[in-house]
């Protein structure tokens, strides 16, 4: 697992996810087989990693800063990637030589040309290969599935996606991420972070992406790092992106680190549809069916008589929800270990890729770009 003192590789990798499976005792494959995930921590700081080893009551042998000699080890069966975006392809790029199976953050490369040639690098190699893809495991967004699937929309019409945060400068409040987030040249910016989210949150549940409109800005040109020394941020902290999906369905997503909350969730997508619309977010939904929808008069005169958040009803859990990266990653190692079907591949991660790329292009170029189908 190389990048685990990250915020992505500690928090939700190894400790919610990895550790999480050692706590219930393992991955039941339900043949009377039990995996046991055995992490070894890679990264550039010893010191750090051990801390991490021993927090954890982790095999100190097993803390590596040498990438390659893990890599060599035939004992390792599977690299893990949640380094900074712009240090992942290189990296990738060795463990697939060394034949080992691939999981990896998003975005899995700075480019598309990158980010197609590790898919086709790891399907030439026939090792297995899966990309996070978190969000289609969060139960709102399972909730959102679920209505889908049972044909609660009709048609879908339209998706309208919002998400974001205020995201602090840094100087009179410390940042709540990275600095590196806010450098194009350090593989930062919003579109490069979250259109690979909305590209595989659009594909799986709506449809391919035929086209990108996007416009891209940066809000606040200046913020303070981890020291607390003022740089330029060079990457863009908004993007504002209209994309038409097969199907006719138009969605709008707006993503902006420079935004003030006035929402129930983080992010939200409200899904119009002939038939009924519903708003899910990270762990609820809410629909509201064509037979009770209400008939607004438009009258700016007088004070609006309806609570209209009121007239929508919960959708229930019906199930219990696991953490999204945890059921992520045990579908990933049964399809490592039982070669059960996996479609989250490095050819889906480039998808996301390119999604990002057409988006900072459309951007830059002012127009609507078409999203060529990827094929290996
Ligand atoms: N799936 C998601 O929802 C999600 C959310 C946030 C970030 N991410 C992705 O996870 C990856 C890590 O993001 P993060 O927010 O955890 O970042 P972070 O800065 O907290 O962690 C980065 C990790 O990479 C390591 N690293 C390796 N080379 C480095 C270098 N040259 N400079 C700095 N650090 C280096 C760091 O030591 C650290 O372990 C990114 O690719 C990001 O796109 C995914």
């Amino acid at each position: 697992m190389n990048g685990v003192t990250g915020r992505m590789g500690y928090r939700q990798h190894l400790v919610r996810s990895i550790l999480a499976l050692r706590e219930e005792g393992g991955l039941d494959l339900g043949d009377g087989t039990v995996l046991w995930p055995e992490p070894v921590l890679v990264g550039r700081r010893e010191h750090a990693l051990r801390v991490l080893a021993d927090r954890h009551g982790l095999d100190p042998a097993l803390v590596s800063t040498d990438l390659d000699a893990v890599l060599a080890d035939p004992a390792t069966e599977i690299y893990f990637d949640a380094q900074v975006t712009g240090a992942r392809e290189e990296a990738i790029t060795k463990a697939i030589a060394a034949g080992k199976h691939i999981y990896t953050e998003k975005p899995t490369a700075t480019g598309l040309d990158g980010a197609l040639r590790l898919a086709r690098l790891a399907t030439d190699a026939g090792v297995r290969h899966g990309v996070v893809q978190d969000k289609l495991f969060l139960p709102g967004l399972l909730k959102l599935r679920r209505l889908i699937d049972g044909g609660f929309f009709g048609r879908i019409l339209s998706v309208r996606g919002e998400f974001g945060y205020w995201v602090f400068e840094g100087d009179w409040q410390a940042a709540q991420r990275p600095s590196w987030n806010y450098r194009a040249e350090d593989g930062g910016g919003i579109v490069v972070d979250m259109f690979p989210h909305w590209e595989y949150v659009l594909h799986e549940l709506f449809g391919r992406v035929l086209s990108v409109q996007a416009l891209a800005t940066t809000h606040v040109p200046q913020r303070w790092d981890e020291q607390r020394k003022p740089y330029d941020a060079t990457a863009d902290d908004a993007a504002y992106g209209i994309f038409e999906i097969e199907g006719g369905v138009v969605a709008q997503i707006n993503s902006s680190w420079a935004v003030r909350v006035n929402r129930d969730e983080l992010v939200e997508f409200q899904v119009d549809g002939t038939e009924g619309s519903a708003v899910a977010g990270l762990r609820n939904c809410r629909a509201q069916h064509r037979s009770t929808t209400p008939k607004p008069v438009w009258n700016p005169d007088l004070p609006a008589t309806e609570v209209f958040r009121d007239q929508w009803q919960e959708v229930p859990d019906n199930a219990g929800f696991d953490n999204g990266f945890k059921a992520q990653w045990e579908l990933f190692l049964r399809h490592v270990y039982l070669d059960e079907p996996y479609t989250w591949d490095l050819l889906a991660g480039a998808r996301g890729v390119q999604l990002a790329e057409l988006g900072l292009r459309s951007s830059a170029e002012g127009r609507r770009l078409d999203v060529p189908e990827l094929t290996l």
